[in-house]
């Protein structure tokens, strides 16, 4: 049985990859400091699966704690989600940012090489294809970044490459997911940010509770179908899948690797609203409000590298996805 180590395992992307891990078979140990999530949620991890992943409390940040830890324990593998995420919070405390996301991986890359273990899963972000690359977006077109966060997963990304190619024993698969949503289909996991959701789908699960009043579309006169605009979500059960498949293919082929985790379809502002009416059985108000500065029009990715490498395919429709969400946020409130 393989021994994974999930940084970030309590948080909303890699509580669901934690239950897929144990129900494939492998020991898991979750190394949080839970700043932004709760260790309930390794009980409901345990709720789904019937295993309690093991728990590492600290801080990436601390260098001689993430040292110990590696030290003192045999790890097959890192599936690396601890950062901070908020794009518009990274504008305002860049410093905290970079702090927390460079240096809290330098240290997990210097405690893993230190200690013999070479393969790495990293979450990377379909920002990375900035404002310049036209949809679908492929692994090959030139990167950059127009916020402090998405400059961390840049620098990551690069930092990454460079270690691979300094020694020839690291694995190294960076995925570059597009806008996971949904939840567990058990309604026991999901994405329940605090205060005022900043992403579409957590904010639209608080219109249809009832705790916002309505949705601000951000423009509908973009060059797309309906003239909002038009992302790739992705099922979050489907993308905690995809890491399991990045492992397998890390077992035989080292080096670095980008991947994109996306379904190929865009869906705009509207159709997800109207799926979400659907899902949850009432109509959502909602007001066009004007375009939010940094945002694109159209982003999707070309899906095939992650076909053909991993052997991965997203699954879930829109309205799956939808409802699982909804099946959580009413879960939420008892
Ligand atoms: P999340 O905030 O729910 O989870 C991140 C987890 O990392 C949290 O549990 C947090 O407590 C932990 N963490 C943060 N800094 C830490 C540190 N220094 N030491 C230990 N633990 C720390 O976020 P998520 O949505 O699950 O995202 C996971 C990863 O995927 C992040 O790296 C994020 O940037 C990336 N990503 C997310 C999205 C998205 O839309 N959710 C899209 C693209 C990429
Ligand atoms: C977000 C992140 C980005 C990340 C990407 C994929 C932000 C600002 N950016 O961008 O870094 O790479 O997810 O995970 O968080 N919208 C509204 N009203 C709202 C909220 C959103 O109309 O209240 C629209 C947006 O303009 C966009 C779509 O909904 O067209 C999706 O927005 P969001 O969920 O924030 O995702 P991204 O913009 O893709």
């Amino acid at each position: 049985m393989s021994h994974i180590v999930v940084t970030g395992g309590a948080g909303f992307i890699g509580s669901h990859c934690c239950v897929e891990l144990l129900q494939a078979g492998a020991q898991v140990t979750v190394l949080d400091n839970f700043c932004n999530s709760k260790p309930e949620a390794l009980h409901h991890i345990a709720k789904i699966t019937g295993i309690c992943p093991a728990l590492a409390q600290l801080d990436l940040c601390d260098e001689s704690a993430v040292s110990s830890f590696f030290a003192a324990n045999s790890v097959d593998a890192v599936i690396h989600f601890a950062g901070l995420k908020a794009v518009g919070e990274s504008c305002r405390i860049p410093l905290t940012y970079y702090h927390n996301n460079l240096t809290g991986t330098l240290h997990l890359l210097r405690a893993m090489a230190e200690n013999g273990c070479k393969t790495i899963v990293f979450s990377s972000s379909a920002t990375v294809y900035g404002m310049h690359n036209t949809a679908p977006f492929t692994e090959d077109m030139p990167t950059s970044a127009t916020n402090p966060y998405g400059w961390t997963k840049q620098m990551i990304e690069q930092i990454l490459m460079d270690t691979a190619a300094a020694d020839p024993d690291w694995a190294i698969v960076a995925l570059r997911y597009f806008n996971p949503i949904g939840a567990h289909p058990s309604g026991l996991i999901g994405e329940n940010p605090n205060g005022i959701p900043n992403n579409l789908v957590p904010y639209v699960a608080r219109v249809a509770e009832g705790t916002l009043e309505r949705l601000s579309i951000y423009g509908d006169d973009y060059d797309t179908p309906d003239g909002t605009g038009v992302r790739d979500y992705i099922h979050v059960v489907d993308l905690a899948k995809g890491h399991l498949c990045a492992l397998e293919y890390a077992k035989t082929h080292h080096g670095f690797e980008a991947i994109n985790l996306g379904t190929g379809n865009g869906a705009s502002v509207l159709e997800v609203l109207h799926a979400y009416e659907q899902a949850c059985g009432k109509s959502l108000p909602y007001v066009i409000a004007p375009r939010h500065a940094g945002d694109i029009a159209t982003s999707f990715a070309d899906p095939q590298k992650a076909k053909s490498l991993l052997h991965w395919q997203a699954e879930s429709d829109l309205l799956t996805m939808c409802k699982d969400s909804w099946n959580f946020t009413l879960q939420q409130h008892p």
